[in-house]
């Protein structure tokens, strides 16, 4: 199959079981605003818990912290935000479709490279990179020009001239108009910990290296909204700040580079899925950044970014707010502010590397008879239900043995009770939402005290003691994998 009909599967299978709805949709949606369906905000849930874990609980010096959106505004100027967060876009007049320059021009770098031509897509990145640099924007349409980059949809090279285009939404704060402040929808969260900076080292006492990590909404005007969930206006981040000495930046940029791949992987995703892809264009604050990117089926295409951001945020706050962002260092008796190692990945991102991963189609034997069984292998950790306790019939006393183990399993697991249907259609039921563990209760439950679990990836049914269950859940479904 395709992979362009496979992210057409994932789309339509995610919205038909709850993951994933168009947002507003019974007012024909609100272009790339989507929202969590019953299924999909579980596992929203389980891939920021599996983040926070890995960050907050695994590490002695990161905590968290959970800042407003709404800020003063002269944070984002004194961020950059409002000057420089912008993206050069170019429109077609044949097709009337609007484009991002640079992602134009690295698309057709990607093709030079698929043709074996590295050398001519290395010049053509390095000169992309020079003319945002010096934000040369006819420079880069006659780039588009000489590369004979073409629209996709009219085939043409009649581009209009390139335009920069700010990302951040504003509004207004005050009850009377002539109060009101513009102020802005924050465009990432991590502002929101440079801010904090100093609240959570003297509170918390922290000594350098110590990370804040946040999670949260961000929002972002973006031009073009495309790849159902990849690219949104309102998405959450789940961001980490870890603030070094000066001089230590390499080091912790090397550290978290690795680090945060390793959390990646350790969701047993297939490591030829993943790569890590250096930044040609280094944004206004940083002075390293690197990408950690998914094999989609459009395509490799950005998670999460790890940027060394120096001291500029903390120095900037400091010009700006006329406030001291400073740390006293004992161990060198120096008094410095601080460089920072930011880790920054899209849960919506991150959800939906799940979703590509895990959905399948398998053919499986039924008698005679060949049938397609639709399963989402999620890692069970991230599964939005644990477990699914079915009575075998809805008689007989049956629900009510099932009712009695499902008490006992929901204070630890979420548990999905069905009692409706033949067994088979409940346990594919279960499969489609990628519960990765049914719990069958039936006649024979009552004489020997043994239920059937059967586990969604191999199909396997064995029996257990009712009196095992839970240790047997515990033993499959945990964090161990974030043990080093
Ligand atoms: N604080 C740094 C920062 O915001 P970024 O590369 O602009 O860096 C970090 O964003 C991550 O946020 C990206 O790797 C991506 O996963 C996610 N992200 C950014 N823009 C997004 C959007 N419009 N929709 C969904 N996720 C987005």
């Amino acid at each position: 199959m395709a992979n362009e009909d496979i992210f057409k599967k994932v789309i339509s299978h995610s919205k038909e079981y709850g993951f994933v709805f168009p947002s507003s949709e019974i007012y024909d949606g609100l272009g790339a605003v989507y929202d969590y369906g019953q299924n999909g905000s579980e596992l929203k849930k389980n891939i920021k818990d599996y983040w926070w874990k890995a960050m907050v609980q695994f590490n002695e010096n990161v905590v968290g912290i959970d800042s407003s959106i709404f800020m003063h505004p002269t944070i984002w100027k004194a961020s950059g935000h409002v000057d420089s967060f912008n993206d050069p876009m170019i429109d077609n007049k044949d097709s009337n479709k609007r484009y991002r320059a640079d992602e134009l021009i690295e698309s057709k770098a990607d093709e030079y490279m698929a043709a074996g031509n590295e050398d001519k897509a290395a010049t053509l990145l390095n000169r992309m990179s020079n003319l945002l640099e010096k934000n040369d924007l006819d420079g880069l349409r006659d780039l588009i020009i000489e590369n004979d980059i073409v629209c996709p949809i009219s085939n043409t090279k009649n581009w209009t001239s390139v335009r920069q285009f700010n990302l951040m939404f504003s509004t207004k704060m005050g009850s009377t108009a002539d109060e009101a402040d513009e102020i802005y929808l924050r465009p990432e969260t991590a502002q929101g910990i440079f801010v904090n900076f100093i609240n959570v080292q003297k509170t918390g006492r922290m000594k350098i290296p110590f990370g804040i990590a946040q999670i949260g909404k961000a929002f972002r005007n973006e031009i073009i909204a495309r790849q159902f969930i990849m690219r949104m206006r309102e998405f959450e981040q789940m961001e980490m700040q870890f603030f070094v000495r000066p001089g230590e930046d390499r080091k912790w940029y090397e550290y978290w580079k690795e680090e945060r791949m390793k959390w990646h992987l350790s969701l047993g995703i297939n490591k030829e899925y993943y790569r890590y892809k250096d930044h040609v264009k280094l944004a206004h604050y940083a002075n390293a950044a690197v990408d950690i990117e998914y094999m989609f089926p459009f395509g490799f295409k950005e998670v999460e970014g790890i940027h060394s951001r120096t001291d500029f945020d903390l120095k900037q706050h400091q010009e700006f707010s006329g406030k001291k962002l400073q740390y006293f260092d004992p161990e060198i008796n120096k008094n410095y502010i601080p460089y920072v190692i930011e880790t920054s990945i899209g849960v919506d991102r991150m959800f939906l590397v799940i979703l590509c991963n895990s959905f399948k189609e398998e053919e499986v034997k039924n008698g005679d008879k060949v049938d397609i069984r639709t399963v989402l292998n999620i890692p069970p950790i991230l599964a939005p239900y644990k477990v699914a306790i079915l009575p075998l019939v809805k008689k007989d006393g049956l629900p009510e043995k099932a009712r009695e183990i499902m008490n006992k399993l929901k204070p630890h697991f979420n548990c999905f009770y069905d009692e409706k249907d033949a067994i088979g259609k409940r346990y594919r039921r279960q499969d489609a939402i990628g519960t990765p563990y049914c719990v069958t209760i039936d006649y024979d439950t009552f004489n020997d005290g043994q239920v059937t679990i059967r586990n969604r990836d191999n199909m396997f049914q064995e029996r257990i003691s009712i009196d095992n269950i839970e240790k047997i859940l515990f033993d499959k479904v945990n964090y161990n994998s974030l043990l080093k």
